[in-house]
């Protein structure tokens, strides 16, 4: 079945050294073993990648970035390519987080483009979608979050659909403490699973991994991990800390 993903996305945050510091802790903890099987993913800012690629080239935890463009290379300035995030050895990249689609203008037609180079590359996108308050408020949650899933999927054969990963991020829980009930947060990712079978077929639908994210913490991650179609979770502020990131590693 699915292996279970928990992934830190640490935004803006952290030096080299803090960033070396936090993973030495994560590392400590990962050789002590988790509660079961499950894969652990870091995603620290572009500064952090190169130097940290080494620490965790033989190790559990993956690397992973936070955006990318969709070209090979050229005149981008102040862009990173997915040849350069596999050269140095990522093997995720999170892309159309709700910080990049609100703050910085990405669109799903741009997200869609990030979604194929980075397959075309070998490195598997954690595509994120989810709604608003107000569209939430509305009564639109879903037809939002299936309108993101389908339009940054567009075009994808049924085996490249397999090597996705999913991410509903609600944006009204992103960083607010104000997370989706597990009821609600499953509700949307069965919805999310009903849309993939539909469109891929069912053992595709089976394969994939949806995570959630917004206000993970400690102390909901296990009610969280209960629902049967939450596969892991993207964590921002408490995988800055090694002690709360570890703790929802080992979510009961
Ligand atoms: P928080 O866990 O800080 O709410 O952030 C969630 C997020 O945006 C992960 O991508």
């Amino acid at each position: 079945m699915r292996t279970p993903l928990i992934a830190g996305n640490w935004k803006m945050y952290k030096t080299v050294a803090e960033a070396v510091e936090l993973v030495e802790a994560l590392l400590t903890s990962a050789e002590q073993g988790y509660a079961s099987e499950r894969e652990v993913l870091v995603c620290p800012p572009f500064t952090a990648l190169y130097p940290l690629a080494p620490l965790l080239a033989d190790s559990s935890i993956a690397l992973g970035a936070q955006n990318m463009y969709h070209a090979d290379e050229g005149a981008f300035t102040g862009e990173i390519s997915p040849v350069m995030l596999k050269d140095i050895g990522c093997r995720y990249v999170i892309l159309g987080h709700s910080e990049r689609r609100q703050i910085f203008g990405e669109d799903d037609a741009l997200i869609n483009r990030k979604v194929h180079a980075a397959l075309k590359h070998g490195l598997t996108p954690v595509l994120c979608i989810g709604e608003t308050k107000p569209q939430r408020d509305a009564g639109d949650a879903e037809t939002v979050t299936l309108g993101q899933l389908r339009a940054s999927l567009h075009g994808l054969s049924a085996t490249q659909a397999r090597g996705v990963v999913l991410a509903y991020e609600p944006v009204w829980a992103i960083g607010t403490g104000d997370t989706a009930t597990p009821a609600d947060a499953q509700a949307m990712h069965a919805a999310i699973r009903a849309a993939l079978a539909s469109d891929y077929g069912q053992d595709i639908a089976d394969a994939v991994r949806v995570l959630y994210g917004g206000s993970v913490k400690p102390d909901n991650v296990d009610a969280l991990m209960a629902q049967p179609d939450i596969d892991g979770a993207l964590v921002g502020g408490a995988s800055l800390k090694a002690d709360q990131f570890v703790r929802i590693i080992n979510y009961q």
